[in-house]
């Protein structure tokens, strides 16, 4: 699908798009399950931190002092309980020294709208760059949530990472919350009535987790 929104960047690697093909395959146990996201979460990073400031620094070399670029901190990387928590290992396997956040935030069944059950994140979250991880953006009401709870925070560089975004969470984020980038493996079709999206993969954390 062709991607007609500004605030979202298709990460459209060969690598992570063969990866995805397992991950939506009904087929595919937990246990691939798992260590796809992490996988793609982990390929997503190395595009989202091309984005991320460096800050000058000088090192010695074995042979003479020179100039070097280091990422500017501190970041934190704040997963969604439950799914987003799937991604965590794959983006501290590039980011080792980010610290973690939590927001858990759970759709009610009947109504698809996010209700937040737990929030710990670091004391001064603010003071550096923010990456928001959720394999799903559906109605995109549990991302636009998690973001309102870092601005109020006093966030303000703000980055998403899912696997599969719907047009519909893409344009809600782009209301909500207009400054802030999403990057996303696939753009799918749509919502289906149960606001799941098509083709999508299922419940991610029912598959992560072996809880459906
Ligand atoms: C899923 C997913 C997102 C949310 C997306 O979580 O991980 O957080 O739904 O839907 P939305 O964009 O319409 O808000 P879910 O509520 O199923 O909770 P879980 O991860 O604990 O299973
Ligand atoms: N949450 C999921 O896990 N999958 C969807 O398709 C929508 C919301």
């Amino acid at each position: 699908m062709t991607n007609t929104h500004p605030n979202l960047r298709l990460v459209d690697h060969p690598l992570i798009q063969h990866k995805l093909s397992y991950i939506r395959d009904r087929t595919t146990p937990t246990r691939d399950f798992r260590r796809l996201l992490s996988e793609i979460a982990a390929l997503m990073t190395y595009e989202v931190c091309r984005e991320l400031k460096t800050i000058l620094d000088h090192v010695e070399t074995p042979l003479e002092r020179t100039a070097v670029q280091r990422l500017a901190g501190p970041i934190t990387l704040v997963p969604v309980l439950r799914a987003g928590l799937g991604m965590t290992r794959g983006v501290l396997d590039l980011l080792p020294d980010a610290r973690v956040g939590h927001i858990g935030i759970r759709r009610d069944e009947s109504t698809a709208l996010p209700i937040g059950y737990y929030t710990k994140l670091p004391q001064n979250v603010s003071a550096g760059p923010v990456i928001l991880v959720d394999p799903m953006l559906a109605t995109g009401g549990s991302c636009a949530h998690a973001l309102k709870l870092l601005r109020e925070a006093g966030c303000e560089d703000l980055r998403v990472i899912c696997l599969v975004a719907a047009p519909e969470g893409v344009q809600r984020l782009a209301k909500d919350h207009p400054n802030v980038r999403i990057y996303a493996a696939a753009l799918d079709r749509e919502l289906d009535e149960n606001k799941y999206i098509r083709p999508g993969l299922g419940d991610a954390g029912d598959r992560c987790y072996g809880t459906g």
